[in-house]
């Protein structure tokens, strides 16, 4: 199976990473809109029109599949983008909600989102939430952890003083952390530092492989992925990335 992934940057390579993982996919092909990211900070209607450019720059490769490896992405614009699209269009915020479900079943759970601007005003995640009988959530905008993960700050002070700054203030830790953007992943470790790893953490690219493996015929695994990466300013900049992340030769 041939699949596309989209991300607004960098941050989707950390949905690559659990894709590789888990050996599904004979090729990969990940498009990075580097020139316009963040999604994060911008409306529905600019969200939904990059979603769609994007979607047309993957029918040049006949993918059996395109995974929205963005929260922003999927809160806003996966509709629209099914509407154009020849294949399946699969989003990481209902993934995301599941393997909440399946990490955390009690629904007196206290939860705390993390996402973008954009994400945490769609209320994608609570309203998942709510129909699966959840009530105790609430969501931060962690907007700062976006250029800290894209320049590479993966510990030290900079980082240190933004999870202060977002988390200070919380009166208690949550028993769960949806890590509602794609970028969050790659400061994870820092997270569950801070909250003395006493709170489960869900992460959207292991949510989208329970999902997958769930929905798709994944009977053959593939030793051996043909990677393709592409953005749309850097992408030079962009495979650095991926060899690092993703520890390729
Ligand atoms: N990686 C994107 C997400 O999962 C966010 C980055 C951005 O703001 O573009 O929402």
């Amino acid at each position: 199976m041939r699949v596309g992934v989209f991300d607004s940057g960098v941050g989707g390579l950390s949905v690559v990473k659990s894709l590789l993982e888990h050996k599904l996919f004979e090729e990969i092909i990940y498009f990075g809109d580097t020139a316009r990211v963040p999604y994060g900070v911008k409306d529905q209607n600019t969200i939904i029109r990059y979603s769609l450019e994007a979607l047309e720059f993957f029918k040049n490769f006949e993918i059996d599949l395109l995974i929205t490896a963005c929260n922003t992405v999927s809160a806003y614009a996966l509709d629209e983008m099914r509407l154009h699209s020849d294949c399946d269009v699969i989003g990481v915020v209902e993934p995301g909600v599941l393997a909440l479900k399946n990490a955390v079943p009690d629904t007196d759970a206290n939860i705390l989102i993390l996402g973008t601007k954009a994400t945490v005003r769609s209320r994608a995640y609570e309203k998942g939430l709510e129909e699966l009988g959840y009530r105790r959530h609430s969501a931060i905008a962690t907007t700062l952890l976006v250029p800290i993960v894209e320049e590479g700050l993966y510990e030290g002070e900079v980082l240190q003083s933004a999870l202060h700054h977002y988390f200070g203030a919380l009166e208690k830790n949550p028993d769960a952390i949806i890590l509602g953007c794609t970028h969050f992943p790659l400061v994870a470790e820092a997270i569950d530092g801070y909250f003395n790893q006493k709170s489960a953490l869900i992460h959207s690219g292991e949510a989208i492989v329970e999902y997958l493996e769930h929905h798709y015929d994944f009977t053959k695994r593939f030793e051996k992925t043909e990677l393709k990466f592409f953005a749309s300013e850097n992408p030079e900049g962009l495979r650095r990335t991926a060899k690092e992340w993703l520890s390729l030769d």
